[in-house]
Order: C-alpha cells, then structure tokens, then sequence
C-alpha cells in the first residue's frame, strides 16, 4: 500500500510506492490532472492552459484512498484530484539524472558488425498482415535503426508498399522517389557505379528526410552490397577513444549544401553529433559529398575539429563497424536517417541493378509502432 506525506511548505509531496519514494510538485501534479475538467475524456487532450492554473498553487492534503488512488486536494481553487499511483511511479522525475554526453535511451542500441548474424528482418507478406510480426518490425527499426524486407513484389513502385505500412511518403525536389542506377550523366554521384562512402542522406535539410527506403528491382550486376553502419555507435567508439574530439563535433555546427541542379539551393548548418539539452545522442549528419565549407568553428579549434572528423570517418570506415548484406530483387531496407549511414559497395558495368528508393518519416514509424504496443496492452489487460 503506498503511502504519502505532504511537505509542509504545500509545494510537494513524497509518495511512497513499490517502485520508492517520489517526490511530485504541487504545480506539476496540478497541470497532470486526469479529471474531466482538465483533460477531454475521448481524446486526452488537455483542455486548460497554464495561465488557467493559479501560480500560486499548493498542496492543501493528500491521503490514499481505500481504493488505493491518490486523492489530493489543492489550494487556491479547493479542487481535489485523483491520481493513479501507478501512472505517477511510471512519470516519475524524481530521479538520477543523466551525466554523460552522448546517453541512449532505453529501447535503442548501438551495434556493429556483430550484428549482422541477426540482420533484422522482416517477411512482406507477414508484414502486410499487420499484428505482432508488423510490431516487432517496426520495434526493431526503432531499436537498431534499420530493417530489411524479403519476399515482396518485383514490380516498380513497389516501394511505396512498404512505406504503406507505417506511414506516408516525404517528397523532395526528387521527386515523390527515385531511382538508383548506373545513368550516363550522372546529377548526382549516387547514380554512377562507383562505391560510396557510408553517409546519411540529405543533411543539407532542416529537418533530414529521418526514413529512407531502397528497393531492389535488379541486381544482376557483380559487387553493388548494400552496407549499414550505426552511427551513434560511431560516435560513441569516438567518444571512448577522444572525448575532446566527441565534443567538438557536438558543439559545432557543420554545413551541408548541394545546389547541383537547376532551382535547388538547400543548405543547412546542424552539428555532425547532435545532442539534446541533456546529451541525449539524438542524430548524425555524415556525408562527404555533400559537406561544405565550416565556418563556425573557431581558429583555434579547427585543426582538432578535422581531426575529429577524419577519426570519426576511419571508425565509420572499419569493417568492424558494417554490417552488409546484398539486395535481391523484392527485397528491400529502410534506414533510420537521422542515425544509420548507408553506403553502396563498388559494382561492375557487367549486368544491371537498379534500386528504386523514396524518404519516409520516422514519427510516423514510432507513432505506428508505440499505437500497436499499446493496443497490445490493452488487449493483454481485456
Ligand atoms: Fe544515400
């Protein structure tokens, strides 16, 4: 039974339950009500705003009903409140915080080339059933990064299918896809045979296309394997071995710009190793061809900026760090963009291959995924 005492000040309380003792303010338990007047009962959106709160808020009482609920009563407006202790102990924030640069979140997790014994995978059709092997797709995007998809159709547009089952198509200059082969004058060095170095897609956006899909329709062509490294992995190897470096590409802007057809000027200035306010590793913007000229980076810091740089290419470079597979026809990958580089092994003129490949978005992805977990709670509790 949990229990609760007020602190004499009104401003918090401390409620004691299986999961220890946390302190919650009077303010933030106000603003989290759960009552009808606060919240609309269908759709859970808060229906008062701040201002409609009393700055001066305080804790009158508090007790635990015989029901187990938390009942408290608030001053100025006299208004009780029930609480679910459950649904408080899981909001905790009276807790450790996070002290190193570059910290993960539960449910996300770095790999390398170890992984590529459980290439995370997922079967068409089993996929467009929805259910359990769709979730568990989807969780394993959300926790690695990127998946693959065999036996689908081998037919263009095909690609589409597979955003249809999390989600909408992000369109760019372009186009609503594109296609990835061997073309004679080349706008772009991706369409050409030569090898590229791992990268994410598109930094020159604010925000980066955050999903991407490759499809395969062709692949008679020697060479051309499809390679995945994780780059939060990268950038915490970096952060092991050179910690000053790490910061350095945190703390700085890079600028990404590609202008290289007619009408398009896209340009952006985002660090390489992207933190929240609280280190929180939240993206990676790598690219080679398409990085520009930096210049928000001190004199002094600039040659240990490059060197950051370079170091963390070789660590994207290791063959430790990839994981590679090739492509059949009806098979695909969808990459996280805002994490996972991709990259194409060199191929030979012989044959044909030819990807078709279209941006994505990955709220969308976690909106579909976090709704089926839930659903599934639910109906594990009916
Ligand atoms: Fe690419």
């Amino acid at each position: 039974m949990p229990s609760v005492a007020v602190d004499p000040s009104g401003t918090f309380l401390t409620l004691d339950s299986a999961t220890g003792p946390h302190r919650f303010h009077a303010i933030w338990l106000r603003d989290n009500a759960q009552d009808a007047q606060t919240r609309a009962p269908g759709n859970g959106q808060r229906l008062i705003a701040l201002r409609d709160i009393p700055a001066e808020t305080r804790i009158a009482a508090a007790e635990i009903a015989a029901d187990g609920a938390l009942h408290v009563r608030f001053d100025p407006e006299d208004k009780t409140v029930r609480f679910d202790p459950a649904w408080l102990a899981a909001h905790a924030y009276d807790r450790s915080v996070h002290t190193a640069r570059g910290w993960l979140p539960d449910g996300v997790e770095p790999w390398d080339a170890g992984l590529m014994d459980a290439v995370p995978c997922g079967d068409f059709a089993l996929l467009q059933q929805g259910g359990a092997p769709l979730r568990d797709w989807l969780g394993q995007i959300v926790r690695y990064g990127f998946a693959k998809v065999v036996n689908a159709p081998v037919e263009p547009g095909a690609l589409f299918r597979i955003v249809d089952l999390f989600g909408y198509v992000r369109e760019t200059n372009y186009g609503r896809h594109f296609e990835v082969r061997t073309e004679v004058n080349p706008t772009n060095l991706a369409f050409t045979g030569l090898g590229l170095q791992a990268h994410t897609d598109n930094p020159y956006r604010d925000p980066v296309p955050t999903i991407q899909v490759l499809y395969c329709l062709e692949s008679s062509a020697a060479g051309g394997e499809n390679m995945v490294v994780d780059g939060f992995a990268a950038a915490l190897r970096l952060r092991e071995e050179n910690p000053e470096g790490f910061d350095l590409l945190a703390d700085h802007c890079a600028r990404f710009e590609y202008a290289g057809e007619a009408g398009v000027c896209l340009t952006s200035r985002r660090p390489m190793i992207e933190l929240a306010p609280d280190g929180e590793l939240v993206g990676i913007r790598f690219n080679n061809r398409s990085f520009a000229a930096v210049t928000d980076v001190p004199f002094d810091k600039m040659e240990a900026y490059y060197a950051a740089y370079r170091r963390l290419g070789e660590i994207i470079d290791d063959t430790a760090m990839e994981v590679t597979f090739r492509l059949e026809p009806g098979e695909a990958f969808v990459v996280d963009n805002t994490r996972v580089l991709h990259a194409r092994k060199g191929y030979s003129g012989e044959g044909t291959r030819w990807l078709q490949g279209c941006y994505a978005d990955k709220d969308g992805l976690r909106s579909a995924h976090d709704a089926m977990c839930r659903e599934g709670v639910l109906e594990a509790a009916e």
